[in-house]
């Protein structure tokens, strides 16, 4: 499990950004929430660079060791690709690149040694069977022991990072590694038996199915108010007399309407909310100046 405290929302299945898509047929505009909830879902997976030794179409495989390398200090890893609503991503594509041991990359061997993609199951998971990576120079300085990734599945957008371990003494001069952003990547190595040399890691990726719908903010968007985070009921209302509401939708992350209330024309409205189960939804205003789609957190 990645070293985060998050708690899985339960119910919500898997979506779809196509999906989402298909009903944002106005903007979907980001509205503040509060840090404390946005600990509660599983936010996207930060960004690494890429570096210089990247190479595409490594083979489909778990085991991306030589056979003559196979007594190096073995890491068997594994986690899963979800969405930052905690749902699982089947078939996203999860390519590693790594130094072996050594700190050496292999840019040209034929065998695509120390590279692998593992295209995920259905309940998200992949696995790679590896070894320690070792650190190498980046001009005068040594980099972090790390692992490269690229994660990618149609209709979201891609994730280029990189994960270090717990206790690697460059990663506080290392610009990339020190980063703020990468704090959530630096991971345990778990030795499995103790003098064995063989460790286990495990990582979730989360895709962002928010940010990569890519939505404009409505013009609007600044002059409408409601509380959010909302528990028992939400409030909209307008701060101009010139934005009037005709309709207002709660929908389900795949779409589904959930509430409504129609020919409104008024500046402000309720919903009861008890009965929803906590999440992620939206909120689609029909207004005088346009549609506009919010993204909205019930919480208990
Ligand atoms: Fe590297």
């Amino acid at each position: 499990m990645q070293r985060r405290n998050f708690l899985k929302i339960g119910g919500l299945g898997s979506i779809s950004a196509g999906l989402i898509h298909s009903f944002l047929t106005g903007s979907l505009a980001e509205n503040p929430v509060d840090e404390k909830n946005l600990s509660l879902m599983c936010e996207p997976t930060t960004a690494d660079i890429l570096g210089p030794y990247y190479r595409s179409n490594s083979p489909l495989r778990s085991d991306i060791v030589p056979e003559e390398d196979n007594d190096e200090n073995t890491v068997y890893m594994s986690g899963k690709v979800i969405t930052n609503d905690c749902s699982p991503v089947e078939g996203a594509s999860v390519e590693l690149w790594q130094a072996d041991g050594a700190s050496e990359y292999y840019m040209l061997a034929p065998d695509f040694r120390y590279r692998g993609t593992f295209i995920t199951n259905s309940d998200g998971s992949y696995f790679f069977n590896t070894v320690v990576p070792g650190h190498y120079l980046n001009g005068s300085q040594y980099r972090p022991a790390h692992l490269h990734f690229r994660v990618t599945k149609q209709g979201f957008r891609s994730i280029i990072t990189q994960i270090y371990f717990e206790g690697d003494e460059f990663i506080p001069i290392d610009p990339w590694a020190s980063a703020p952003a990468a704090s959530l990547r630096i991971i345990p190595l778990v030795e499995v038996n103790t003098g064995e040399h063989k460790y286990e890691l495990n990582f979730d990726f989360s895709l962002d199915i928010i940010t990569s719908t890519e939505p404009e903010v409505p013009a609007f968007a600044a002059n409408i108010k409601y509380n959010n985070p909302f528990v028992s009921s939400i409030n909209i209302q307008t701060n101009t007399d010139d934005l009037i509401i005709h309709a207002a939708e709660i929908l389900d992350i795949h779409g589904k309407l959930i509430l409504s209330k129609y020919r409104l024309n008024d500046q402000s409205l309720s919903f009861k909310t008890d009965a929803l189960r906590s999440g992620l939804y939206f909120l689609r205003l029909k207004t005088s100046q346009g549609i506009g789609v919010f993204r909205i957190v019930k919480t208990d």
